[in-house]
Protein backbone atom coordinates (compact mmCIF):
# COMPACT_ATOMS: atom_id res chain seq x y z
CA UNK A 1 0.00 0.00 0.00
CA UNK A 2 0.97 3.44 -0.96
CA UNK A 3 2.38 5.65 1.95
CA UNK A 4 1.03 8.27 0.19
CA UNK A 5 -2.81 9.30 0.38
CA UNK A 6 -4.99 11.72 -1.86
CA UNK A 7 -8.04 12.61 -0.14
CA UNK A 8 -9.93 14.44 -3.47
CA UNK A 9 -12.05 17.04 -3.86
CA UNK A 10 -14.40 17.41 -0.67
CA UNK A 11 -17.39 19.70 -1.38
CA UNK A 12 -16.11 21.39 1.75
CA UNK A 13 -12.46 20.63 3.07
CA UNK A 14 -12.61 22.09 6.76
CA UNK A 15 -9.24 22.94 8.04
CA UNK A 16 -10.10 24.60 11.24
CA UNK A 17 -6.52 25.93 10.62
CA UNK A 18 -4.96 29.02 12.61
CA UNK A 19 -5.70 28.06 16.00
CA UNK A 20 -2.50 25.22 16.27
CA UNK A 21 -0.86 27.69 19.02
CA UNK A 22 -3.59 29.08 20.68
CA UNK A 23 -7.54 27.50 21.46
CA UNK A 24 -10.09 29.62 19.75
CA UNK A 25 -12.13 31.82 21.29
CA UNK A 26 -14.95 34.25 20.64
CA UNK A 27 -15.80 34.52 17.00
CA UNK A 28 -12.64 32.65 15.96
CA UNK A 29 -14.88 30.10 16.93
CA UNK A 30 -16.64 29.77 13.83
CA UNK A 31 -13.97 30.41 11.71
CA UNK A 32 -13.48 26.83 10.31
CA UNK A 33 -11.59 27.50 7.23
CA UNK A 34 -13.61 25.36 4.57
CA UNK A 35 -12.13 25.34 1.03
CA UNK A 36 -14.39 23.96 -1.33
CA UNK A 37 -13.48 21.59 -3.70
CA UNK A 38 -10.98 20.94 -1.12
CA UNK A 39 -7.56 17.96 -1.40
CA UNK A 40 -5.19 17.00 1.10
CA UNK A 41 -2.17 15.60 0.40
CA UNK A 42 -0.44 13.09 2.79
CA UNK A 43 2.95 11.34 3.11
CA UNK A 44 3.89 8.83 5.39
CA UNK A 45 0.93 9.95 8.14
CA UNK A 46 1.97 13.60 8.08
CA UNK A 47 0.13 16.22 5.93
CA UNK A 48 2.03 17.51 2.92
CA UNK A 49 -0.30 20.12 0.71
CA UNK A 50 -4.08 21.21 1.54
CA UNK A 51 -5.77 23.27 -0.89
CA UNK A 52 -8.22 23.58 -3.63
CA UNK A 53 -8.20 20.63 -5.64
CA UNK A 54 -7.22 21.80 -9.11
CA UNK A 55 -3.94 23.58 -7.09
CA UNK A 56 -2.51 20.08 -5.60
CA UNK A 57 -3.37 18.77 -8.93
CA UNK A 58 -1.14 21.56 -10.19
CA UNK A 59 1.69 21.23 -8.12
CA UNK A 60 1.84 17.68 -6.72
CA UNK A 61 0.98 15.42 -9.91
CA UNK A 62 3.75 13.10 -9.58
CA UNK A 63 3.21 12.31 -6.02
CA UNK A 64 -0.80 11.96 -6.73
CA UNK A 65 0.26 9.55 -9.61
CA UNK A 66 1.77 6.54 -6.95
CA UNK A 67 -1.21 7.52 -4.09
CA UNK A 68 -4.06 5.67 -3.02
CA UNK A 69 -6.99 7.72 -3.79
CA UNK A 70 -10.21 8.68 -1.50
CA UNK A 71 -12.68 10.28 -3.65
CA UNK A 72 -14.48 13.03 -1.56
CA UNK A 73 -16.54 14.36 -4.10
CA UNK A 74 -20.03 15.66 -2.75
CA UNK A 75 -18.85 15.06 0.46
CA UNK A 76 -17.32 16.80 3.73
CA UNK A 77 -14.19 16.41 5.04
CA UNK A 78 -13.11 17.41 8.79
CA UNK A 79 -9.93 16.87 10.57
CA UNK A 80 -10.17 13.62 12.38
CA UNK A 81 -12.88 14.11 15.64
CA UNK A 82 -11.39 14.24 18.71
CA UNK A 83 -12.96 13.37 22.01
CA UNK A 84 -11.14 15.18 24.77
CA UNK A 85 -12.93 12.95 27.97
CA UNK A 86 -13.95 10.12 27.86
CA UNK A 87 -14.07 7.14 31.06
CA UNK A 88 -13.99 4.24 28.44
CA UNK A 89 -11.78 1.63 30.35
CA UNK A 90 -14.98 0.30 32.17
CA UNK A 91 -16.56 -3.31 33.30
CA UNK A 92 -19.88 -3.63 33.30
CA UNK A 93 -23.34 -2.04 32.63
CA UNK A 94 -25.52 0.54 34.54
CA UNK A 95 -28.62 -0.03 33.13
CA UNK A 96 -30.62 -0.70 36.32
CA UNK A 97 -29.85 2.73 37.94
CA UNK A 98 -31.05 4.49 34.67
CA UNK A 99 -34.14 2.64 35.21
CA UNK A 100 -34.08 3.65 38.59
CA UNK A 101 -33.43 7.48 37.60
CA UNK A 102 -36.25 7.32 35.49
CA UNK A 103 -38.46 6.55 38.70
CA UNK A 104 -37.34 9.68 40.29
CA UNK A 105 -33.70 9.23 42.24
CA UNK A 106 -31.28 10.90 41.72
CA UNK A 107 -27.35 10.50 40.24
CA UNK A 108 -26.12 11.05 43.69
CA UNK A 109 -28.54 9.34 46.12
CA UNK A 110 -27.53 5.97 43.87
CA UNK A 111 -24.13 6.59 44.22
CA UNK A 112 -23.81 7.64 47.77
CA UNK A 113 -26.00 4.47 48.73
CA UNK A 114 -22.97 2.36 47.11
CA UNK A 115 -23.80 2.53 43.37
CA UNK A 116 -23.10 4.69 40.70
CA UNK A 117 -19.43 5.42 40.39
CA UNK A 118 -18.54 2.64 43.15
CA UNK A 119 -20.92 0.13 41.09
CA UNK A 120 -18.76 0.39 38.24
CA UNK A 121 -15.68 0.79 40.63
CA UNK A 122 -16.55 -2.90 42.04
CA UNK A 123 -17.22 -4.41 38.64
CA UNK A 124 -13.36 -3.04 37.15
CA UNK A 125 -11.88 -4.48 39.81
CA UNK A 126 -13.41 -8.01 39.19
CA UNK A 127 -12.61 -7.83 36.21
CA UNK A 128 -8.84 -8.82 34.32
CA UNK A 129 -6.66 -6.93 32.50
CA UNK A 130 -8.01 -8.68 28.96
CA UNK A 131 -11.28 -8.46 30.09
CA UNK A 132 -11.36 -4.76 30.39
CA UNK A 133 -9.51 -4.51 27.38
CA UNK A 134 -11.66 -6.63 25.34
CA UNK A 135 -14.56 -4.97 26.74
CA UNK A 136 -13.18 -1.45 25.72
CA UNK A 137 -11.95 -2.65 22.36
CA UNK A 138 -15.44 -3.20 21.54
CA UNK A 139 -16.47 0.47 22.53
CA UNK A 140 -13.30 1.97 20.33
CA UNK A 141 -14.44 0.27 17.26
CA UNK A 142 -17.49 1.90 17.80
CA UNK A 143 -15.77 5.84 18.40
CA UNK A 144 -13.84 4.76 15.26
CA UNK A 145 -16.77 4.21 13.08
CA UNK A 146 -18.35 7.11 14.29
CA UNK A 147 -15.15 9.45 13.10
CA UNK A 148 -13.28 9.59 16.15
CA UNK A 149 -9.47 9.36 16.00
CA UNK A 150 -8.39 10.94 19.09
CA UNK A 151 -9.72 10.35 22.66
CA UNK A 152 -8.51 11.06 26.41
CA UNK A 153 -8.81 8.13 28.29
CA UNK A 154 -9.43 8.40 32.34
CA UNK A 155 -8.88 6.15 35.00
CA UNK A 156 -10.59 5.99 38.19
CA UNK A 157 -12.41 3.02 38.02
CA UNK A 158 -10.15 1.24 40.19
CA UNK A 159 -9.69 3.35 43.43
CA UNK A 160 -6.91 1.16 44.81
CA UNK A 161 -3.03 1.45 43.16
CA UNK A 162 -3.68 -1.96 41.82
CA UNK A 163 -6.37 -1.19 39.75
CA UNK A 164 -5.95 2.37 38.74
CA UNK A 165 -2.68 1.16 37.53
CA UNK A 166 -4.22 -1.56 35.70
CA UNK A 167 -6.64 0.62 34.12
CA UNK A 168 -3.79 2.67 32.84
CA UNK A 169 -2.34 -0.04 31.63
CA UNK A 170 -5.54 -1.19 29.24
CA UNK A 171 -5.22 2.19 28.08
CA UNK A 172 -1.79 1.65 27.32
CA UNK A 173 -2.69 -1.13 25.33
CA UNK A 174 -5.47 -0.59 23.51
CA UNK A 175 -3.44 2.65 22.47
CA UNK A 176 -0.35 0.54 20.90
CA UNK A 177 -3.12 -1.88 19.39
CA UNK A 178 -5.73 0.22 18.08
CA UNK A 179 -6.41 2.93 15.55
CA UNK A 180 -7.77 4.90 17.90
CA UNK A 181 -5.29 6.84 20.04
CA UNK A 182 -5.88 7.22 23.34
CA UNK A 183 -4.31 10.13 25.85
CA UNK A 184 -4.59 9.07 29.63
CA UNK A 185 -5.89 10.99 32.34
CA UNK A 186 -4.98 9.61 36.01
CA UNK A 187 -8.28 9.90 38.17
CA UNK A 188 -7.66 8.35 41.04
CA UNK A 189 -9.88 11.12 42.76
CA UNK A 190 -13.06 9.75 40.79
CA UNK A 191 -14.82 9.19 44.11
CA UNK A 192 -14.10 8.57 47.70
CA UNK A 193 -14.40 4.84 48.41
CA UNK A 194 -17.03 3.23 50.46
CA UNK A 195 -14.54 2.56 52.83
CA UNK A 196 -13.37 5.91 53.51
CA UNK A 197 -16.04 7.07 53.79
CA UNK A 198 -15.76 8.74 57.35
CA UNK A 199 -12.24 9.35 56.81
CA UNK A 200 -11.78 10.77 52.84
CA UNK A 201 -8.33 12.38 53.80
CA UNK A 202 -7.05 8.98 54.42
CA UNK A 203 -7.50 7.85 50.76
CA UNK A 204 -6.66 11.44 49.70
CA UNK A 205 -3.38 10.54 51.13
CA UNK A 206 -3.14 7.34 49.74
CA UNK A 207 -3.87 9.12 46.04
CA UNK A 208 -0.88 11.78 46.65
CA UNK A 209 1.66 9.54 48.33
CA UNK A 210 0.73 6.63 46.76
CA UNK A 211 -1.21 6.01 43.53
CA UNK A 212 0.62 9.66 42.07
CA UNK A 213 4.34 8.63 42.16
CA UNK A 214 3.23 5.12 40.93
CA UNK A 215 1.25 6.57 37.85
CA UNK A 216 4.03 9.28 36.89
CA UNK A 217 7.18 6.64 37.56
CA UNK A 218 5.15 4.33 34.86
CA UNK A 219 4.71 7.21 32.82
CA UNK A 220 1.27 6.08 32.60
CA UNK A 221 -0.73 9.54 32.18
CA UNK A 222 -0.40 12.99 31.04
CA UNK A 223 -3.04 14.55 32.98
CA UNK A 224 -4.29 14.16 36.63
CA UNK A 225 -7.84 14.97 37.02
CA UNK A 226 -10.45 15.37 40.09
CA UNK A 227 -14.31 14.92 40.56
CA UNK A 228 -14.73 18.46 42.38
CA UNK A 229 -18.99 17.91 43.95
CA UNK A 230 -20.51 18.64 46.99
CA UNK A 231 -19.91 15.00 48.28
CA UNK A 232 -17.30 14.10 46.54
CA UNK A 233 -13.98 16.29 47.07
CA UNK A 234 -14.07 20.11 48.02
CA UNK A 235 -12.78 22.66 46.16
CA UNK A 236 -9.56 22.63 48.94
CA UNK A 237 -8.97 18.58 48.36
CA UNK A 238 -9.19 19.46 44.78
CA UNK A 239 -6.62 22.12 45.08
CA UNK A 240 -4.69 19.96 47.19
CA UNK A 241 -4.84 17.05 44.70
CA UNK A 242 -4.11 18.68 41.73
CA UNK A 243 -1.59 21.08 43.01
CA UNK A 244 0.38 17.09 44.09
CA UNK A 245 0.44 16.09 40.16
CA UNK A 246 1.80 19.33 39.04
CA UNK A 247 4.91 18.01 41.14
CA UNK A 248 5.22 14.35 39.19
CA UNK A 249 4.22 16.78 35.46
CA UNK A 250 0.74 15.99 35.68
CA UNK A 251 -1.32 18.70 34.27
CA UNK A 252 -4.30 19.46 36.27
CA UNK A 253 -7.95 18.93 35.13
CA UNK A 254 -11.09 19.38 36.82
CA UNK A 255 -14.43 18.36 37.05
CA UNK A 256 -16.24 21.17 38.22
CA UNK A 257 -19.15 22.29 39.00
CA UNK A 258 -21.30 19.06 37.54
CA UNK A 259 -24.36 18.97 39.85
CA UNK A 260 -24.04 21.68 42.40
CA UNK A 261 -22.39 25.35 41.50
CA UNK A 262 -19.40 24.27 43.97
CA UNK A 263 -16.14 26.77 43.42
CA UNK A 264 -15.27 24.19 40.89
CA UNK A 265 -14.22 26.69 37.69
CA UNK A 266 -13.02 29.36 40.24
CA UNK A 267 -10.57 26.45 41.69
CA UNK A 268 -9.73 25.32 38.35
CA UNK A 269 -8.41 28.62 37.25
CA UNK A 270 -6.85 28.84 40.56
CA UNK A 271 -4.73 26.18 40.14
CA UNK A 272 -4.30 27.20 36.14
CA UNK A 273 -6.14 23.83 35.23
CA UNK A 274 -5.62 23.04 31.14
CA UNK A 275 -9.37 22.52 31.40
CA UNK A 276 -12.60 22.22 33.49
CA UNK A 277 -15.28 19.78 32.46
CA UNK A 278 -19.20 20.22 32.48
CA UNK A 279 -19.57 23.06 34.22
CA UNK A 280 -22.98 22.72 34.14
CA UNK A 281 -23.99 25.18 37.32
CA UNK A 282 -20.60 27.45 36.90
CA UNK A 283 -20.92 30.55 38.42
CA UNK A 284 -20.58 33.61 36.77
CA UNK A 285 -17.50 34.82 38.72
CA UNK A 286 -16.54 31.05 38.00
CA UNK A 287 -16.69 31.86 34.02
CA UNK A 288 -14.79 34.93 34.02
CA UNK A 289 -11.80 33.26 36.13
CA UNK A 290 -11.76 30.64 33.56
CA UNK A 291 -11.73 32.80 30.42
CA UNK A 292 -8.97 34.95 32.39
CA UNK A 293 -6.34 31.81 33.42
CA UNK A 294 -6.91 30.62 29.42
CA UNK A 295 -8.32 27.33 30.98
CA UNK A 296 -10.67 25.37 28.63
CA UNK A 297 -14.30 24.32 29.40
CA UNK A 298 -15.07 21.13 28.49
CA UNK A 299 -18.29 20.99 27.35
CA UNK A 300 -20.94 17.34 28.15
CA UNK A 301 -24.23 18.20 27.06
CA UNK A 302 -25.05 14.42 26.63
CA UNK A 303 -24.70 14.35 30.04
CA UNK A 304 -27.07 17.08 31.11
CA UNK A 305 -29.32 15.17 28.23
CA UNK A 306 -29.16 11.69 30.00
CA UNK A 307 -29.23 13.43 33.68
CA UNK A 308 -32.15 15.53 32.37
CA UNK A 309 -30.32 18.45 33.85
CA UNK A 310 -29.94 21.78 32.25
CA UNK A 311 -27.59 22.02 30.15
CA UNK A 312 -24.21 24.50 30.63
CA UNK A 313 -24.32 27.71 29.79
CA UNK A 314 -22.39 27.64 26.26
CA UNK A 315 -23.76 30.68 24.82
CA UNK A 316 -22.25 32.65 28.03
CA UNK A 317 -18.95 31.13 28.17
CA UNK A 318 -17.81 31.55 24.08
CA UNK A 319 -19.48 35.24 24.62
CA UNK A 320 -17.10 35.81 27.54
CA UNK A 321 -14.66 34.48 25.76
CA UNK A 322 -13.72 31.29 27.41
CA UNK A 323 -12.32 28.58 24.46
CA UNK A 324 -15.03 25.95 24.45
CA UNK A 325 -14.57 22.52 23.51
CA UNK A 326 -17.22 19.81 23.15
CA UNK A 327 -16.57 15.92 24.37
CA UNK A 328 -18.92 12.80 24.99
CA UNK A 329 -17.84 11.58 28.76
CA UNK A 330 -18.42 8.49 27.77
CA UNK A 331 -19.23 6.28 30.97
CA UNK A 332 -21.39 4.04 32.02
CA UNK A 333 -23.26 6.04 34.36
CA UNK A 334 -24.08 9.66 33.73
CA UNK A 335 -23.65 9.57 29.93
CA UNK A 336 -23.52 6.07 28.09
CA UNK A 337 -23.02 7.32 24.01
CA UNK A 338 -20.28 6.96 21.86
CA UNK A 339 -21.66 9.46 19.63
CA UNK A 340 -19.84 12.73 19.13
CA UNK A 341 -21.81 13.47 16.14
CA UNK A 342 -24.85 13.54 19.01
CA UNK A 343 -23.24 15.54 21.22
CA UNK A 344 -22.01 18.51 18.75
CA UNK A 345 -26.41 18.07 17.48
CA UNK A 346 -26.79 18.98 21.20
CA UNK A 347 -24.10 21.80 21.36
CA UNK A 348 -26.53 23.34 18.63
CA UNK A 349 -29.46 22.28 19.84
CA UNK A 350 -29.55 23.00 23.42
CA UNK A 351 -26.20 25.13 24.33
CA UNK A 352 -27.06 27.86 21.47
CA UNK A 353 -23.69 26.79 19.69
CA UNK A 354 -23.81 27.12 16.08
CA UNK A 355 -22.64 24.48 14.00
CA UNK A 356 -18.85 26.14 13.12
CA UNK A 357 -18.75 26.31 16.93
CA UNK A 358 -19.25 23.07 17.29
CA UNK A 359 -16.41 21.56 14.41
CA UNK A 360 -14.22 24.05 16.28
CA UNK A 361 -14.91 22.38 19.83
CA UNK A 362 -15.00 18.97 18.50
CA UNK A 363 -11.50 19.18 16.59
CA UNK A 364 -8.96 22.28 17.25
CA UNK A 365 -10.48 22.80 20.73
CA UNK A 366 -10.70 19.48 21.85
CA UNK A 367 -6.82 18.98 20.76
CA UNK A 368 -5.65 22.09 23.17
CA UNK A 369 -7.58 20.42 26.02
CA UNK A 370 -5.58 17.31 25.86
CA UNK A 371 -2.61 19.47 24.94
CA UNK A 372 -1.69 17.92 21.35
CA UNK A 373 -2.76 20.55 18.96
CA UNK A 374 1.02 20.84 17.50
CA UNK A 375 0.09 17.92 15.82
CA UNK A 376 -3.73 17.02 15.75
CA UNK A 377 -6.45 19.14 15.39
CA UNK A 378 -6.55 20.43 12.46
CA UNK A 379 -6.12 20.06 8.27
CA UNK A 380 -2.81 22.13 7.96
CA UNK A 381 0.84 21.21 6.23
CA UNK A 382 3.31 19.58 8.71
CA UNK A 383 -0.16 17.89 10.84
CA UNK A 384 -0.44 14.00 11.36
CA UNK A 385 -3.07 13.17 8.20
CA UNK A 386 -6.39 12.54 11.07
CA UNK A 387 -9.66 12.63 8.88
CA UNK A 388 -13.13 11.81 9.02
CA UNK A 389 -15.40 12.00 5.84
CA UNK A 390 -18.97 12.53 6.26
CA UNK A 391 -21.29 11.71 3.72
CA UNK A 392 -23.03 14.80 3.77
CA UNK A 393 -22.76 17.71 1.19
CA UNK A 394 -21.80 20.62 3.93
CA UNK A 395 -20.99 20.92 7.30
CA UNK A 396 -25.07 22.39 8.56
CA UNK A 397 -26.34 19.05 7.09
CA UNK A 398 -23.80 17.24 10.47
CA UNK A 399 -26.14 18.98 13.24
CA UNK A 400 -29.22 19.58 10.42
CA UNK A 401 -29.84 14.58 10.63
CA UNK A 402 -29.35 14.68 14.29
CA UNK A 403 -29.08 11.28 15.94
CA UNK A 404 -27.45 9.98 13.07
CA UNK A 405 -24.13 8.32 12.03
CA UNK A 406 -22.65 10.48 9.23
CA UNK A 407 -18.96 9.00 9.06
CA UNK A 408 -18.13 7.58 5.82
CA UNK A 409 -14.62 7.37 5.74
CA UNK A 410 -12.18 7.83 8.93
CA UNK A 411 -8.35 8.50 8.17
CA UNK A 412 -5.68 7.97 11.14
CA UNK A 413 -1.81 9.03 10.57
CA UNK A 414 -2.37 9.29 6.61
CA UNK A 415 -3.80 5.38 7.32
CA UNK A 416 -7.38 4.70 5.92
CA UNK A 417 -9.32 3.17 8.70
CA UNK A 418 -12.80 3.26 8.04
CA UNK A 419 -13.64 2.74 4.61
CA UNK A 420 -17.68 2.61 3.91
CA UNK A 421 -18.60 2.74 7.21
CA UNK A 422 -16.41 -0.70 7.80
CA UNK A 423 -13.16 -0.70 9.57
CA UNK A 424 -10.43 -1.70 7.46
CA UNK A 425 -7.93 -4.11 9.55
O1 LIG B 1 -18.09 12.79 34.34
N1 LIG B 1 -18.78 12.92 37.50
C1 LIG B 1 -17.99 12.02 37.59
N2 LIG B 1 -17.67 11.14 36.65
C2 LIG B 1 -18.42 10.83 35.52
C3 LIG B 1 -19.50 9.85 35.78
C4 LIG B 1 -18.96 8.54 36.16
C5 LIG B 1 -19.99 7.49 36.41
O2 LIG B 1 -21.15 7.76 36.74
O3 LIG B 1 -19.60 6.32 36.28
C6 LIG B 1 -18.92 12.09 34.85
O4 LIG B 1 -20.13 12.37 34.83
FE1 LIG C 1 -16.45 12.74 33.35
Amino acid sequence: MSNVLYIKNAAELITVSGHSSKPAKKEAMSEIGIIENGSVLSKDGKIIAVGNDEEIRKEHQVLIDEAQVVDATGRVVTPGLIDPHTHIVYAGTRENEYAMRLQGKTYMEIMNAGGGIHATTRATQQATFDELYEQTNVRLDKMLLNGITTIEAKSGYGLTTEHELKQLEVAKKLNEDHQIELISTFMGAHAVPMDYKDNPEEFIDIVINEMLPEVAEKNLAVFNDVFCEAGVFTPEQSYRILEAGKKYGLKPKIHADEIESYGGAETAAKVKAVSAEHLLRASDKGIQMMAENDVIGVLLPGTAFFLMADYAEARKMIDSGMAVALSTDANPGSSPTLSLQFIMNLGCLEMGMTPEEVITATTINAAHAIDAADRIGSIEVGKDADFTMFDVKNHLMLSYQYGMNHAHTVVKRGKVVVSEGHISR
